[in-house]
């Protein structure tokens, strides 16, 4: 009996994790796996009423469950950075969620800019590290509103940091056909800490000869992930620098409707949490609009997660079904439906 907390969020959140669920419920029947939701209310909503984005309460019983299922955070509501900070960065923080899993893989029927590439041409996977780097927000400012003013913020990197989230990435580009793995950093200029990262790397690697490894500077990446995407399988690389490039693959591999994550703790010591990468999109709210699919991408990476693998897979194939039917066209509705039909069949 598996424990999920639930948190759909702001915006299309809400929208998405309905369909999420939908599909999670089906799955879960078919493969004869039980489980128990558990909705936690958090968002602007919440923030507003009660001035607390996530209380050491909430958290606390968050820690209770197995895995979160979360939709979208972010509100025009609220001002930017309370609520992201309030609640995603703190639940992949306080749970020690260090890795942040983004596929990019481009779906049977799904067109993608990149046009001349089809569906096995992109199916490459970011290790982006999680709880480190520019994000812990270490630096401040002085002398505020004078021209003297001075802002940092640092990217700050220690060796266990470092080693367990190469470790990881070797691991998985092990599981995996190819067994590729690439370095991306900016070891030109950015030398201290990249030093630190290609060092471990180089360390790590004795450990795994059957893995082939690579390192690229962050912005030739980019543009091979647009060239030639086909030259990847297993990225890794800093939290800043995984936010950025993850956003590129999304729109590579037909959009942010199509891109899904997973915040783990591979350790499983904490609860890991799925969410789909685009954001609570303000600009489509209540109009059926939002493509459910990253959702449901998110809800199949737990089920990976939780070694549900044949549930996994009918997913997945739901999805593949799915995606060749121009769904770009169709509701949030049609697409659930549509998701419905080929899980019953
Ligand atoms: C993401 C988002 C978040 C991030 C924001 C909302 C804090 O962009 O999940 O990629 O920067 O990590
Ligand atoms: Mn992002």
């Amino acid at each position: 009996m598996y424990k999920i907390a639930v948190i759909p969020g702001d915006g299309i959140g809400s929208e998405v994790m309905q369909v999420g669920l939908g599909v999670l419920e089906s799955v879960c029947k078919k493969h004869q796996i039980e489980y128990e939701a558990v909705d936690f209310l958090l968002g602007a909503e919440h923030y507003l009423e009660t001035g607390e984005a996530l209380s050491d309460e909430t958290l606390e019983k968050l820690k209770s469950f197995d895995t979160i299922l979360l939709g979208a955070i972010g509100s025009p509501k609220v001002a930017p950075g309370i609520l992201e900070k309030g609640i995603l960065l703190k639940l992949r923080f306080a749970l020690d969620q260090y890795i942040n899993l983004r596929p990019v893989r481009l779906y049977p029927g799904v067109e993608s800019p990149l046009k001349e590439k089809v569906a096995n041409d992109l199916d490459y996977v970011v290790v982006r590290e999680n709880t480190g780097g520019l994000y812990t927000g270490i630096g401040g400012r002085s002398m505020v509103g004078s021209i003297n003013e001075v802002a940092s913020q640092s990217m700050v990197y220690n060796y266990a940091q470092v080693e367990r989230c190469l470790r990881y990435a070797f691991e998985l580009a092990q599981t995996r056909e190819r067994k590729k793995l690439a370095l991306i950093g900016k070891s030109n200029v950015l030398t201290h800490v990249f030093d630190l990262w290609l060092r471990v790397f180089d360390e790590i690697r004795q450990s795994f000869p059957d893995v082939k490894t690579e390192y690229y500077h962050v912005d030739a990446a980019c543009m091979h992930m647009v060239r030639s995407p086909e030259m990847f399988d297993v990225m890794v690389t800093t939290n800043m620098f995984g936010d950025i490039i993850t956003d590129l693959g999304a729109e590579t591999q037909g959009g942010m409707g199509m891109a899904c994550s997973g915040n783990l703790n591979p350790t499983k010591t904490t609860p890991s949490m799925f969410e789909p990468v685009h954001g609570s999109a303000p600009d489509i709210t209540g109009q059926n609009k939002a493509n459910p699919l990253a959702m449901v991408m998110s809800v199949k990476m737990m089920l990976e997660f939780l070694n549900e693998n044949e549930a996994a897979k009918s997913i997945d194939q739901a999805i593949v079904d799915v995606s060749q039917k121009s769904f770009h066209k169709m509701s949030t509705d049609e697409i659930a439906n549509a998701l419905m039909a080929s899980l019953q069949k």
